[in-house]
């Protein structure tokens, strides 16, 4: 049944290892890009909205972080993403173009309900979920849903929920291309393809946890961390700091890596590892260069490369080099180590990894 542990020590074990087969299950049964992949009606729905607006809490408004990113630069539709429960209680200027999107695991969190429902309030009638439970509140109140298939998630630290949430994301915006005419048959036929990879994909990076296993082993004995992503890889470094102060009680912040020097830059020391997200894309030379400022400030570097980037172990740098290049849905591989980090590092601690102490796996009061 989905709450055996099996040959697992624990359920977040267990979520981190079973996302190949979650994504693969999230992504069974889509053919092609269709809106209809998101309900009956949603072309029409996607033909009247002109911007996008995610509400979430947790993980999964980190998940809405990282979509951002594809809406606007792949769909070429503006994007907001807010906390929810910021949202339900500021004055906002609403736009009934607007498609509202509501990010959940559990489909209950009382704040992203509330926040919909503020939504609703304020003349924004279209509204989709990326949601875990097809039978939740989230799902009956919103007029499109995509369900993810992450199955039954028990650790409270979210992972499976996150990865397919993404996975979700990424086939909302190339939807969301497609009748807006940003997108080629041939460019549609490309991401599916990579999509369609991606379980073998996380199935290789998943064989690299004895490496992480070695960094959690100085994890374990530091009391801060700080994790520098840049553009798209910012938000996984947000989660990857996220899960690190969930579970193992170390103090982790996450910057975009170019507001080092705005502030951070003066926590650096050997005492403060630095984990650094460094896929090969167009601002791999300016994370370089942040790199060095940490380095030149005795800061010790944890990075997690991409296949082709030449960045090699040295004094003080830590490479864990990633199988492949991922592109665009490279976001959903780089947070596969960033978890394990947190795993093991929790686990050298001896902290309940599964039921860490003051955390609800569903927080449905306020
Ligand atoms: C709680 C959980 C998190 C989760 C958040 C949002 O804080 O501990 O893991 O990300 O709620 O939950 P949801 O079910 O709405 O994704």
């Amino acid at each position: 049944g989905a709450a055996e542990l099996g040959p697992y020590r624990h359920y977040m074990q267990k979520e981190i290892f079973e996302q190949p087969r979650a994504i693969g299950d999230t992504l069974e049964g889509v053919e092609g890009i269709t809106p209809e992949l998101f309900g009956d009606g949603a072309y029409g729905v996607f033909k009247q909205i002109d911007r996008v607006l995610i509400l979430a809490c947790g993980t999964s408004y980190y998940s809405g972080c990282a979509a951002k990113y594809w809406l606007e630069a792949i769909a070429r539709i503006p994007c907001d993403v807010e906390v929810a429960s910021e949202y339900r209680y500021r004055t906002s200027v609403p736009s009934p173009r607007t498609l509202v999107v509501t990010i959940s695991q559990s489909g209950e969190t009382a704040d992203t309900l509330a926040a919909l429902r503020h939504a609703q309030g304020l003349g924004m009638t279209h509204t989709l979920t990326i949601c875990n439970v097809a039978t939740s509140a989230m799902v009956r109140e919103c007029e499109l849903a995509y369900i993810t298939r992450a199955g039954v998630e028990i650790g409270v630290a979210s992972t499976k929920a996150f990865t397919t949430q993404l996975a979700g994301l990424f086939l909302l915006t190339l939807a969301l291309a497609q009748v807006r005419g940003q997108i080629s048959e041939e460019q549609e036929a490309a991401h599916l393809k990579a999509m369609r990879h991606l379980p073998v994909a996380l199935q290789a990076v998943l064989a690299l946890e004895p490496q992480v296993i070695s960094w959690a082993e100085d994890f374990a004995r530091m009391d801060n961390a700080l994790f520098l992503g840049r553009g798209l890889h910012y938000p996984i470094a947000l989660e990857g700091a996220l899960k690190l102060k969930e579970i193992s009680y170390i103090h982790a912040e996450a910057y975009p890596a170019g507001e080092l020097k705005h502030g951070p830059l003066a926590l650096v020391t050997s005492a403060m590892p630095v984990v650094t997200v460094a896929p090969n894309d167009t601002l791999l030379e300016k994370l370089k260069s942040n790199m060095q400022e940490v380095r030149a400030r005795g800061g010790v570097l944890y990075v997690l490369a991409d296949a082709d980037t030449r960045i090699s172990s040295s004094e003080g740098i830590h490479v864990i080099r990633m199988p492949e290049h991922y592109g665009a849905l490279s976001p959903i591989l780089h947070v596969v180590p960033l978890q394990l980090l947190a795993y093991h590092t929790a686990l050298a601690k001896g902290t309940d990894v599964d039921k860490p102490r003051n955390l609800a796996k569903s927080v449905t009061v306020e």
